[in-house]
């Protein structure tokens, strides 16, 4: 048996290099097939993955919970409301304990630090399943689906249309990593920061006061909802700020006649989105969505295994 590599997290999309997502990507790739063809792929049999939600999931509970079974592995699943995390036990603390029992954890929570203060003290790999700043697990299985579709991302143009949030921020550190140009249109007051974003440079990306003239040219349009969880509070705001940025028919005609359409999900058809654009011939948000599945069982595997033959 090969030894276990070494200790790594993904936090952020920046955490792993170029040559790293070739490979990701092409182990997802196979691993999908496999699973197509109800093929048994049990690499992770006996191990264990620690799902930790503080904030609502469908797609990020389900992809993981059944990829960890269908790996070999099983699932433990916590929420702040029925665990001490809720009681205020200190992240460090719970980080020790958990970490001591499983072979993987997966967080869902509000600020980065505080994943980041959970791996700190971890013994095994810490996935991050959405924070306030980055949903790396997400653009993992929206650049999967690019390839499928239209082959290498390199060189392409995603058109941002909507808040400079989470999505937005994952999508600039990709650009930078895998070599796409992003066109970001989003209202004033919510642009995206580059500090928060975590990316050197502007270089790999343009922002655009007009949504429409940040798809034209487009391969990929994406949007996002207008208010993420935890910004509850300002929804009334938001609804009047982000009236202009739908993603309509309009503007696909903008991008390339062969773009695609992605949206993590969930939607809300008739604000970030016309219902003819997500219904519509280039929307591929159902694969976007199937892919969280596949991508994850490569990323699960690729912690805990490393790189594998064939
Ligand atoms: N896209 C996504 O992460 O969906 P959930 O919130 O349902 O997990
Ligand atoms: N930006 C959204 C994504 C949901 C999957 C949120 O954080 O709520």
């Amino acid at each position: 048996m090969s030894p276990a590599p070494a200790l790594r997290h993904y936090l952020q999309f920046s955490d792993f290099t170029a040559d790293e997502y070739a490979y990701v990507f092409a182990r997802a790739a196979l691993i999908k097939k496999k699973f197509k063809a109800y093929e048994k792929h049990q690499p992770l049999t006996d191990r264990t993955l620690a799902m930790i939600f503080e904030k609502a999931s469908t797609r990020t509970r389900v992809s993981f919970e059944a990829g960890m079974y269908q790996l070999g592995g099983s699932v433990v699943h916590l929420t702040t409301g029925d665990s001490q995390l809720g009681r205020a036990e200190p992240i460090e603390d719970s980080a020790k304990v958990i970490s001591r029992m499983v072979d993987l954890v997966m967080i869902r929570t509000y600020e980065q630090t505080k994943i980041e203060a959970f791996a700190a003290h971890s013994r095994v790999p810490v996935i991050n399943g959405l924070t306030n700043e980055f949903h790396p697990c997400q653009i993992l299985a929206d650049i999967f689906t690019y390839i499928e579709h239209r082959g290498s991302i390199k060189g392409r143009t995603v058109a941002w249309v909507g808040d400079g949030n989470n999505m937005a921020n994952t999508w600039l550190q990709a650009s930078e990593i895998l070599g796409f140009k992003v066109h970001v249109s989003t209202p004033s007051g919510y642009e995206v920061d580059q500090s928060i974003a975590g990316i050197r440079s502007a270089d790999s990306y343009q922002v655009f006061k007009d949504p429409m003239e940040a798809c034209r040219g487009a391969d990929l349009v994406t949007t996002d909802v207008w208010t993420s969880m935890g910004y509850e509070a300002e929804n009334e705001a938001r609804r009047a700020a982000f009236a202009d940025w739908c993603v309509d028919e309009e503007m696909m005609r903008a991008a390339q006649p062969d773009a695609l359409f992605m949206h993590c999900l969930p939607a809300h058809r008739g604000e970030e989105v016309q219902a003819e654009v997500i219904d519509g011939p280039q929307s591929v948000v159902w694969d976007e969505a199937e892919n969280r599945l596949h991508a994850q069982k490569a990323l699960m595997e690729f912690l805990l295994l490393g790189r594998q033959p064939g």
